[in-house]
């Protein structure tokens, strides 16, 4: 597979859903954003680089937490996320937040431009992640931060998602999918040293951090139904999966995740279920 076939698909697939995304009726970016920024902590007066910001999940909270003396600086590499990113920005009347369409495995900063690195759910769409990571070293501060999310990985699971959809998605439907797309292939080719906390916190520590904190903590999703589920599932990373399947498998996949979903809604039709995320910490060894 070609690095940069992937990372221009990437781009699109969340180009594409920019207009939509997080905004269909769940809510699970929204609370894991703010629940990074709570770990984070960010100071008033801070310098803060989000990356792969999206519409601003962590961004916005970081923004009111440094406050007008500090800064905010989001980049993405899908261009229709900072537009919309921005048009938030202008609404809120902030002037504290700078957005910028950019490869976050190529973040163009002089040294220590920042006291904190965030990215919530974007570290796992980077295919070189630890090469990136070392580079967000360089531009932070002496002591500077970094903290970001990633899935938990758990051996048996569907990749990216709850353990409650691994009996909704049937296995043999994912061998319609290239190779190159199924979910395994891509968290073993990309990002498996995310899996073990070991292993990250060494590639952390080879990467130029010190003190890894792994803290795994699930974040409640909600749904207003399994259809508005379905339907948010084309706007985050999954829609990758959705465009990869053919016709016949995608309407199957619908169904099924609609009716196993139901049975897990309340009288309302509404979902609440818990995601296994993993919460990482880290500071500069310098
Ligand atoms: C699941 S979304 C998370 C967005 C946001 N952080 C949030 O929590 O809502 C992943 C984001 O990473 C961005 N992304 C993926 N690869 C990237 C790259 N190489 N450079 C910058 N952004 C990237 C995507 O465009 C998308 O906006």
């Amino acid at each position: 597979m070609q690095d940069t076939s992937y990372k221009e698909q990437v781009a699109h697939a969340f180009d594409q859903s920019s207009s939509t995304y997080d905004r269909l009726g769940v809510q699970f970016f929204g609370p894991m954003g703010r629940r990074l920024v709570d770990i984070a902590e960010p100071a008033v007066g801070e310098r803060v680089l989000d990356i792969g910001c999206g519409r601003g999940a962590c961004l916005f909270p970081a923004a009111e937490k440094v406050g007008p003396k500090g800064r905010v600086h989001g980049i993405d590499i899908a261009p229709g996320m900072i537009d919309e990113a921005r048009k938030e920005a202008v609404g809120r009347g902030l002037r504290n937040v700078v957005l910028e369409v950019m490869d976050a495995e190529s973040p163009t900063f002089p040294p220590r431009s920042f006291d904190l690195v965030m990215g919530s759910y974007s570290v796992i769409f980077l295919p070189d992640a630890v090469s990136a990571l070392a580079r967000y070293a360089a531009i932070l501060d002496d002591a500077g931060r970094i903290a970001f999310t990633s899935p938990e990985f758990r051996a048996g699971t569907f990749p990216f998602l709850p353990p409650e959809f691994t009996p909704l998605i049937p296995r043999a439907l994912l061998e319609h999918l290239p190779e190159q797309w199924r979910p395994e292939a891509l968290v073993r080719r990309f990002n498996s040293w995310l899996e073990r906390a070991e292993d990250l916190r060494q590639a952390l520590e080879r990467c130029g951090y010190t003190s890894v904190d792994v803290i795994d903590e699930p974040v409640r999703m909600t749904a207003l139904s399994s259809e508005a589920w379905v339907e948010w599932s084309h706007t985050q990373g999954m829609r990758l999966l959705w465009q990869h399947l053919p016709e016949a498998q995608r309407t199957e996949l619908r169904e099924r995740l609609i009716e196993g979903l139901d049975e897990l809604s309340d009288d309302n039709g509404a979902l609440a279920i818990d995601v296994p995320v993993r919460f990482v910490t880290a500071r500069v060894a310098r």
